[in-house]
């Protein structure tokens, strides 16, 4: 007892107090009566575009996160914190309009999506304050649940922080064939998972890794009623750095069905799965046995998790602190109502069939190793080479099938991103891979002390001139320089 009185004065003293949230009005409370009466905020669900032409501007907006002074943020087409869900078929050809609103440069990046360099909205694709970049490019990629954020080297954790993202989901019929939920905010329901801290006058503090206060879809105290039958959670971790442990209030089992690139072979069933940032899963919850009126929590289950997950650490306060770390916290607090009109009540026994790469098909193999990030030195790098925008760090061959391995002997975990491809992880250093990680994969956990090999075709997109990516999607070890670059040559 004496211990956590201390503990909090000391959170008092360094300023780490927490805020009145502000709630709308009407906001139903918890209807369990073991727990003491909070409000919660109705999740805010994107809206969502169609067909083949996108039309998005970035605009500065703002919101009423706290009692107090509004915070000062950005939002795609109106959206005062985030930005609409884009919604594509496979095969169409699209065109997006992405115009910038904001008095600086931004970029916009298609993550995830296997697309032309000069398409993909990395740092070289500049859209000048009051501009319009016209992208357009098939798209390739398998249903799954994909997203757009901004890419601009040295200002990416500024805009992301700020609110500027957005879900993209891509259909085709293979996923359309199976008996899944897939009615949009009613039993599909989009997850974007982030944090943020608030100076004392509720600005957004960008500078920090950590944020204070949890926000799902951009809502603090986020709740929704979701109907008793069979619920598809898209669920994105669109944090800075922090990782998620997810599970569900009462340890319920859940079934993983797609992540990054795809749907898996068939659902998983787990307890727990670790999400990091830029990384996506789509779940299956069951609801269809709980009763119409209970209430359970998605949550981070965030405490004594290994040093080197991203937001482990104790500190309540200061560059690596925050009033999350090392916490279970909620995400969603879940009212179940009655079942809609025709719902999905069934786990399907298997999905799709994954095709897959092989190591008797590697034609290179490359090694990249995390280096810098000690405190006092350079900041985290690759090879120890940080970002340099004229660099070309890596030439890869048309049709090569290679295999990467990124190494991280270092002092952190960190999230591995690549553009371009989808990979497939062949294995961890630390013993085996996931089987929920066993699908198409563009981002992968690289925990500390743990070496990871992935296996990818660099096929379709040439160019000796527009470079792909690969970071850390750490948006602050990215800025800091922690990136690298690649041609994919004739
Ligand atoms: Cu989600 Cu290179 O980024
Ligand atoms: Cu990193």
């Amino acid at each position: 007892m004496k211990h956590s009185f201390s503990l909090l004065g000391l959170a008092l003293l360094l300023g780490a107090c927490t805020k009145e949230i502000a709630t709308t009005p009407n906001t139903s409370t918890t209807t369990s009566p073991s727990t003491t009466s909070t409000s919660y905020n109705d999740l805010w669900i994107p809206p969502t575009l169609t067909g083949t032409t996108f039309n998005l501007s970035l605009d500065k907006s703002t919101k009423q996160f706290f009692s107090g002074s509004v915070t000062n943020t950005y939002g795609y087409n109106g959206a005062n914190f985030w930005g609409p869900t884009l919604i594509m078929n496979k095969g169409d050809q699209v065109q997006i309009n992405v115009k910038n609103n904001l008095s600086e440069t931004t970029t916009s990046h298609w993550h995830g999506f296997h697309i032309p360099a000069e398409m993909d909205g990395g740092p070289h694709q500049e859209v000048l304050a009051g501009t319009t970049w016209s992208p357009n490019f098939k798209v390739m990629n398998n249903a799954a649940t994909y997203w757009y954020h901004p890419h601009l080297h040295e200002l990416t954790a500024k805009q992301l922080s700020l609110g500027a993202g957005g879900l993209i989901i891509i259909k085709d019929p293979e996923e359309a064939a199976l008996a899944l939920p897939r009615t949009y905010g009613v039993d599909d329901i989009p997850l974007v998972l982030t944090s943020r801290k608030f100076t004392s006058t509720n600005v957004i503090d960008y500078s920090t890794a950590y944020g204070d206060y949890l926000l799902t879809n951009g809502t603090l105290n986020a709740q929704m009623n979701l109907p008793k039958q069979m619920v598809r959670l898209r669920i994105l971790n669109a944090e800075i750095e922090r990782g998620y442990n997810l599970g569900f209030s009462d340890n319920r089992t859940f079934y993983i069905i797609a992540n990054d690139g795809g749907l898996l072979e068939t659902p998983v069933p787990v307890t727990r799965v670790k999400l990091v940032v830029g990384e996506r899963i789509e779940i299956l919850l069951d609801l269809s046995k709980d009763a119409a009126g209970s209430s359970l929590d998605f949550k981070a289950y965030n405490s004594n998790l290994p040093a080197g997950f991203g937001g482990s650490e104790p500190a309540q306060s200061g560059q690596f602190g925050s009033l999350l770390n090392n916490k279970d916290f909620n995400l969603l607090h879940i009212n179940v109502a009655a079942a809609s009109s025709n719902p999905i009540t069934a786990v399907p026994s298997s999905l799709v069939k994954q095709t897959t790469l092989s190591a008797s098909e590697v034609t290179n193999s490359r090694i990249l190793m995390v280096t810098g990030g000690q405190p006092n030195g350079p900041a985290f790098s690759f090879n120890n080479v940080t970002y340099d925008h004229q660099t070309i760090n890596q030439t890869i061959k048309l049709n090569a099938v290679e295999k990467w391995t990124i190494m991280n002997n270092n002092i952190f975990g960190h999230s591995f991103h690549i553009h371009d491809v989808q990979f497939k992880i062949i294995s961890r250093s630390s013993g085996t891979v996931g089987i929920h990680e066993s699908g198409w994969k563009d981002t992968v956990y690289l925990p500390v002390g743990e070496s990871v090999t992935f296996l990818a075709k660099f096929d379709d997109f040439t160019s000796t001139k527009h470079p792909f990516m690969y970071h850390c999607h750490f948006a602050n070890h990215e800025d800091a320089g922690m990136m690298g670059q690649f041609l994919v040559i004739p």
